[in-house]
Order: structure tokens, then C-alpha cells, then sequence
């Protein structure tokens, strides 16, 4: 038996599907999608034609690298959701003074792999990789606590959280980063909501094998029965809100059982399993000074799909 105050990994997925399918509005984590196979076919989506944040992003820093290793040099740079360290390169191949990368990730086998190759690219770099849960407070080692620090959160993650828990994110970053500490944060812009349905709902299904893969997910680890062809992927944008909205959505009236737990769904029911909120850039300025920031840079590319931001802590 455990004596954690932690409910070990499976019961607390087993908890929170049966919290989120016991709503009125039925819904789901999306950190969950993030098996291997939801993370094989996440890299899939972020190579697609449609799917523009990917490689927007990516141009952008590669354009700025030389801007973004002057803020940078010198300081221990903590990458938010290190994943498997690739945007970070850009980054690593531009700066020359690093005191220390931190990679910072939830899975210990990805991060330990991605901070070894990382290290046999950069051999003269000092890798400090720190195994956490990222969207909370966590300690640092103190050589990198003690000095001065930059945060990297690429990928527009942070539009996976609520605006309340963006906010909260920031303000969490800013006290760890310290006064003066840097952010270089990617976030993806408000735009016509075309591109953004194209981007969410792409010609190939790979976005729906995505979502559905959840379902898969639950069958396989919960012992679940969900016959997940009774359910269709959408993704709409909610202006109101300024997000896609991600759902599956039920196409009878259907019984599934998780773990012994039945749930009934209507026939159109939705299961909302993801928002992807969106910023226009004074809208993110104005998050971040409420959260201690105060915005120095943001870069855009040419036709206003994503930003990158440099915040710095404030007095
Ligand atoms: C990881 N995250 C920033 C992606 C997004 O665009 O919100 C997840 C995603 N969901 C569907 N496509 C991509």
C-alpha cells in the first residue's frame, strides 16, 4: 500500500475521467491525450500543411536566435515542458555563454533521453534536467536557484490552460525566475478563424485520431467501452472566448463503462476535451504585467499567425 499523499498515476486518471464524464457538461484532461501514441501523432499534427503554430514558431526563433541569445547568456535557461528538446536548439546553437540548461518535464524516461542527447550535442553545456510537474510551484537545484535565470515555454501551451491559469502560471514563472529574471514565451495569435478551423480539423484526420485516441486510451488502461467510431472529432472556434473548443461527439444514444462506472451519453452529446485559447498581443501584455511582467519584445511573423514574447520580471 502507498503511503503518498499522491494517488499513484492510473487512480488519478481513473479519477478524474470519472469526475469529467460525471459533469453536466461532460469533459475530459487534455493531458491525457499524451500517451506514446497520442505523443507519435501530437508530432504528426505539428508537421501537417494546415497546422501552422509548429513551424511558425520555429522560423520565428530561428529568425531571432541572435536577439534572443543576448537576453539569455549568462543565465540558467529553464525550458517549461522540456518534451523531447527540439525547439530549445534553435536557441542552443545561437547562445555561447549558457550558464546551465534545466529541461523541466512531468515524464522522467523522455526527459533523462532528451537531456543525454542534448548533452552529447552541446558537450560543453552544463544539462541539469529536473523531473516536475511544471504547472506548479517546484524547487530548483540551488547553483541554478542562486543565479540568474531565464524561463523558455515555446508552443503556445500555455493557450492549453484557462486564462486564470495562464495567469497563474505567469505569476508562478515570475517568482521563480526572480526580479529581472527573462521569459521567452510562444503563444499563438487570434486571427481568422478559418485558419484556425483548418488547423484543428485537418484533411487527413490526424487531429481526430488525436482526440479520439483518448478514448482508446481509456478503453486500454481503464478497462473502458467506449466503441470510439460512435464518436466524431470537432474542433470549433468560440469567439466569445477566444479559443478552439475541442469535443467528441456522440452519434447515439450510448452506455459505456469505465472501470465499472456505466455513463450514458445522448445521441449529439459532447465530451469537451481541449481549448487552444488565442492572444492578440496586447491582450497577452496586459496577462503578463497582471501576472509581474513587463513586456520588452514580441515578434510576430509576417502574416500575424504567432508571437513570441520576451517578459522580464519587474521590479
Ligand atoms: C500543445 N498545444 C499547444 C496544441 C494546440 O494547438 O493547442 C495541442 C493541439 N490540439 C490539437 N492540435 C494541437
Amino acid at each position: 500500500m502507498s503511503d503518498s499523499a499522491y494517488p499513484p498515476e492510473d487512480d488519478r486518471f481513473l479519477a478524474d475521467v470519472i469526475h469529467g464524464l460525471s459533469q453536466d457538461q461532460k469533459g475530459l484532461p487534455p493531458k491525457y491525450f499524451y500517451d506514446a501514441t497520442g505523443s507519435a501523432l501530437f508530432d504528426k499534427i505539428c508537421e501537417l500543411d494546415e497546422y501552422y503554430p509548429t513551424r511558425t514558431e520555429i522560423d520565428l526563433l530561428r529568425q531571432r536566435a541572435t536577439d534572443v541569445a543576448q537576453i539569455i547568456d549568462g543565465h540558467h535557461l529553464i525550458e517549461y515542458g522540456s518534451g523531447s528538446s527540439v525547439k530549445i536548439r534553435t536557441l542552443l546553437d545561437a547562445a555561447d555563454g549558457l550558464a546551465s540548461y534545466v529541461p523541466v518535464d512531468i515524464s522522467e524516461s523522455h526527459l533523462l533521453a532528451a537531456a543525454d542527447s542534448i548533452s552529447r550535442d552541446y558537450p560543453d553545456l552544463v544539462v541539469i534536467p529536473v523531473c516536475a510537474d511544471f504547472t506548479r510551484a517546484f524547487p530548483l537545484p540551488d547553483d541554478v536557484n542562486d543565479g540568474q535565470k531565464a524561463g523558455f515555454f515555446p508552443g503556445s501551451t500555455i493557450g492549453n490552460f484557462s486564462r486564470a491559469d495562464a495567469r497563474s502560471f505567469l505569476e508562478m514563472a515570475a517568482d521563480m525566475l526572480g526580479v529581472s529574471g527573462n521569459l521567452i514565451i510562444g503563444v499563438d495569435l487570434k486571427k481568422d478563424p478559418e485558419i484556425l478551423h483548418s488547423a484543428y480539423n485537418d484533411n487527413e484526420g490526424v487531429t481526430a485520431a488525436f482526440n479520439k485516441n483518448l478514448l482508446h486510451r481509456i478503453n486500454r488502461e481503464l478497462d473502458g467501452s467506449f466503441d470510439v467510431d460512435a464518436f466524431e472529432h470537432e474542433a470549433r472556434y468560440v469567439a466569445g472566448e477566444g479559443r478552439i473548443e475541442m469535443h467528441l461527439i456522440s452519434t447515439r444514444d450510448q452506455e459505456v463503462e469505465v472501470s465499472g462506472h456505466t455513463f450514458q451519453f445522448r445521441a449529439g452529446e459532447s465530451i469537451h476535451t481541449e481549448n487552444s485559447h488565442k492572444y492578440d498581443v496586447d491582450e497577452f501584455h496586459e496577462l503578463g504585467r497582471q501576472a509581474g511582467f513587463t513586456p520588452e519584445r514580441t515578434w510576430t511573423d509576417s502574416r500575424n499567425l504567432f508571437s513570441v514574447h520576451h517578459l522580464r520580471v519587474a521590479a
